[in-house]
């Protein structure tokens, strides 16, 4: 999510951060901040906003010093604000840290901190990690931060300094990425390569459970337990546009590659070992949710979609009405809202006017209102009286994939949430449900698999002038996700329907060749999607099917069968959008379309 820089050589390491930070900027961020140590003293200049305000702030009150780290944050614990930006410091000023990820456990660890007399200035997960390294400090900063790693739990990539040892710079990684740059006299740690592109072509991707200590003269890693591990470099050879995309052709393919990470980092640190959900910055009291009597969705595009598979999850587990409406509809017609009604304002930018508007409506209708959004800080999060944030990290292809799929899964978790609060679930039930929402990082990786299969696919229907996709339950609103997804990039006609429903009017579509794409997963009205899927086929579609590993009876209606694994119904468009996605993709590859600015659409819809 963040961008992470450290350096460490004889030059001079304040443009060197500042250069690797540049070449982060892509990935989006809120704020910026560096450190650097001049023998005897540890600088610190950070601010929220782009880099530019940073260096603004830097020309008039230059840093120098050969080592230090620098950052660019892209916020989920805190507002982007100068203080919550980093590097963080601990209560002496001598130790500076900078992160990627999310630390799970930090409510405990700070209470324990500030028990134990440690002073916080921030918002922040990342601080707690400055004053833990400082209670360390007296074994060295490398022992400091393998004692310190040992209490941490979540996913995150650190790197410290410290004045007391100016000449190191020392890196951990859990799940986020973490490269070392080897350069000649001189050596790097980022978040991604193209931060070191500029000065060395030799990295040694860090590992998971490994720490780095990085010094001018040679870089020493070790596992958190303390075994040294012969470091690994490879050559790279891509430009620097490719080395942004992760190796990937586009920001689009490598978000849809991003979302088994996404999905873990919105589960984490919202369930505790016992299974109970606690979602503490939800900031709606437990008493005010139990007494809720009907649930409204307002969202676009996209975000409408989740919102779309999250009512059947929120009224087969919390028994609550839900109405879920497009919102640049819901706020001209005259809807009937109360206290007692909660608006959930689902938007990956926070900023879409429509949904904003949609949830100042229902607020003036005293509806409490929950944003549901990637973008910390962002207008529908300010407004809203309570907030969950998806996790996703910056999602630049303006076609929505892994916020998406982190909706859907943050939508659960509130839908969980409310079951847990109203007790319309037993707590064992709660707990199996998390069980399967733990395992879809995994399915989704299964299904990402599925890629060769989609090109040949997308190769077989490029010339195609219409599609259409079908599905039941929440088959249907995958479906209509596959469908826009599908034109936003490809600008292939595609319509949705519920499969149902084809027989009253759209079946008249369909002519011998039409293209049309089922959502047959297991659940409880597959059979009824296979009579559906039936009547095109008896009128010439041809069929391409997204089905349950191991149906062996789909083959016999559908032409094409793309298996996904096993997974409850209710939580099924996590996996099946992404066979979607990818066929969506690859339509436009064939095509020749910019998948990532596809023609007319914004990434940010700010106008009504
Ligand atoms: C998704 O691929 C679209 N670009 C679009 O439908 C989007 O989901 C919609 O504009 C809502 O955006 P938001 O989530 O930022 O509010």
């Amino acid at each position: 999510m963040c961008g992470i820089v450290g350096y460490v050589g004889a030059g001079d390491a304040l443009p060197i951060l500042l250069d690797g930070l540049a070449s982060l900027g892509y990935r989006g961020y809120d704020s910026a901040g560096v450190g650097v140590i001049d023998g005897g003293s540890l600088e610190v200049v950070k601010r929220a906003g782009k880099l530019d305000r940073l260096q603004e702030a830097l020309d008039a009150s230059p840093l120098r010093g050969s080592a230090g780290i620098g950052h660019t944050r892209w916020a989920t614990h805190g507002e982007p604000t100068d203080a919550n930006a980093h590097p963080h410091l601990d209560c002496s000023g001598r130790v500076a840290i900078i992160h990627n990820g999310i630390i799970e456990n930090f409510p405990e660890l700070r209470a324990r901190l500030v028990k134990e007399g440690h002073t916080f200035r921030s918002d922040t997960d990342t601080e707690c990690i400055a004053h833990l390294v400082e209670s360390h400090r007296t074994d060295g900063l490398a022992a400091a931060v393998r004692s310190t790693v040992r209490e941490l739990e979540g996913a995150y990539a650190i790197v410290v300094a410290s004045l007391d040892e100016p000449d190191l710079i020392v890196g951990a990684k859990v799940a986020s990425p973490l490269v070392v740059g080897i350069g000649d006299g001189e050596n790097l740690l980022a978040s991604d390569i193209p931060a070191v592109l500029p000065r060395t072509r030799t990295v040694v991707p860090v590992e998971e459970g490994q720490i780095v200590e990085l010094r001018a003269e040679g870089v020493r890693i070790s596992t958190f337990d303390g075994i040294e591990v012969e470091p690994d470099p490879i050559k790279v050879d891509w430009d620097v546009e490719r080395a942004e995309k992760g190796g990937f052709d586009d920001f689009m393919q490598k978000e849809i590659h991003e979302q088994p990470t996404a999905i873990r980092d919105t589960l984490v640190g919202r369930v505790d070992p016992l299974d109970y959900i606690s979602l503490d910055e939800l900031r709606l009291s437990e008493t005010l949710l139990r007494d809720v009597d009907r649930v409204f969705i307002v969202a676009c595009g996209t975000a409408y979609h989740a919102g779309l598979v999250a009512k059947y999850a929120i009224e087969h587990w919390t028994r609550l009405p839900v109405e879920i409406e497009v919102a640049s509809e819901f706020r001209y017609r005259d809807p009937v809202l109360d206290a007692n009604s909660l608006t959930l304002a689902v938007s990956q930018s926070g900023e879409t006017v429509d949904t904003l508007e949609a949830a100042r409506h229902a607020a003036r209708q005293r509806s409490p209102v929950l944003a549901i959004t990637n973008t910390v800080g962002s207008s529908i999060a300010r407004e809203a009286d309570g907030v969950l944030y998806t996790h996703a990290g910056p999602e630049i292809g303006v076609a929505a994939t892994k916020t998406f799929a982190t909706q859907m899964v943050a939508l659960h978790l509130t839908a969980l949430f409310l079951a847990q609060v109203r007790g319309t679930m037993f707590p064992e039930e709660v707990a199996e449900v998390l069980q399967r929402m733990r395992e879809l990082p995994e399915q989704v990786a299964r299904a990402l698999s599925l890629d060769e299969q989609l090109r040949a696919l997308a190769r077989r229907f490029a010339g195609a002038r219409d599609l259409l996709f079908i599905g039941r339950h929440t088959g249907y609103p995958a479906a209509l996700e596959g469908a826009l997804k599908l034109k936003e990039i490809s600008y292939v006609h595609a319509e949705a329907y519920p499969a149902g429903e084809l027989k009253h009017g759209p079946i008249a579509l369909i002519e011998p060749g039409t293209p049309v794409v089922a959502v047959a997963t297991e659940c409880h009205v597959y059979r009824k999607v296979l009579s559906n899927i039936q009547e095109v086929r008896a009128r010439g579609a041809e069929v391409v099917a997204v089905a349950t590993e191991g149906d062996e009876e789909i083959a016999s209606v559908a032409q094409h069968v793309l298996s996904v694994p096993r997974t409850p119904e209710l939580l099924a468009p996590v996996v099946v959008s992404v066979p979607l996605q990818l066929f969506a993709y690859a339509m436009a590859k064939e095509r020749g379309c910019d998948v990532d600015q596809p023609r007319n659409l914004a990434k940010s819809v700010t106008v009504e």
